[in-house]
């Protein structure tokens, strides 16, 4: 239906994992192999490899993002990083609200309201996490758990902002678990996601966003993942430390 008007986009999400020597050996293994790609290729990496990710990177289809930010430009915030730091570096793109960051590092649907406006603000491109947890599924509530956190988490975003946002749908319970939601089921909770988008922004513009999945995506169940109307790309984690398996993985997004 309107899947052909929308980008796909492949981010692998290193999470912890690569210094920036690793990094960089990572990346130019991935070059030539991504370099036909049919879709958006973006790699969010630490913060300390950035510089040499942006450097490594430089003249290829690979861009560079962040797994996080600071809403405020600048100040007393100990450890943090602002997204103007972001910026002159090179990146692109921001990972918010992760799973990992509302379950260990007290991240609130609150504060990644305040990190995608400030991200929007900056002219970068947020990849706003969204998810339920098996409890949440268990319980039958996985609609009002998602719809509720697209809501809070894009308050006060407006549909010309938007249009720069990219969803991720990472069901917590598949993140890292090797258990991936079926197509069907990722393609259920990316629809619903849409239907919520149309409903705060009107169909158009909701047609125009860019949803993937996260959660144990590989190179084995991309393709059929990716082959769903709302599923427009990946997010991902353990597969993107291995180039050959993103490649592949980036490959099936190019059908
Ligand atoms: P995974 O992680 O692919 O290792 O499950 C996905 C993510 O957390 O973004």
């Amino acid at each position: 239906m309107n899947k052909k008007l929308r980008k796909a986009v492949i981010a692998g999400n290193w999470k912890m994992n690569k210094t920036p020597s690793e990094a960089k050996v990572l990346l130019e293994e991935m070059i030539p192999l991504v370099k036909d790609a049919d879709c958006e290729v973006i790699a969010c990496v630490p913060y300390v490899d950035i510089c040499t990710a942006v450097d490594t990177v430089k003249g290829t289809n690979i861009k560079i993002g962040a797994e996080n930010c600071h809403w405020e430009e600048k100040g007393a915030f100990t450890g943090e990083i602002s997204t103007g730091m972001l910026k002159e570096l090179g990146v692109e793109y921001v990972v918010l609200g992760h799973s990992e960051r509302r379950q260990y590092f007290g991240e609130t649907d609150e504060t990644v309201n305040k990190r995608t406006k400030a991200v929007l603000k900056a002219g970068l491109k947020p990849i706003v996490c969204v998810g339920e947890l098996l409890w949440e599924r268990k319980c039958n509530i996985t609609e009002e758990v998602v719809a509720r956190q697209i809501k809070l988490d894009l308050f006060d975003v407006s549909a010309e902002e938007v249009k720069n946002v990219i969803i991720a749908y990472e069901p917590v319970w598949a993140i890292g678990t090797g258990v991936t939601a079926t197509d069907d089921q990722a393609e259920e909770v990316c629809a619903l996601i849409r239907e919520t988008l149309a409903k705060i922004y009107g169909q158009e513009i909701a047609d125009g966003i860019t949803i993937q999945y996260g959660g144990s995506m590989n190179d084995g169940n991309a393709e059929a993942l990716l082959s769903k109307e709302n599923v427009d790309g990946g997010l991902i984690g353990g597969a993107s430390l291995v180039a050959g398996k993103f490649a592949a993985i980036v490959s099936a997004a190019s059908k």
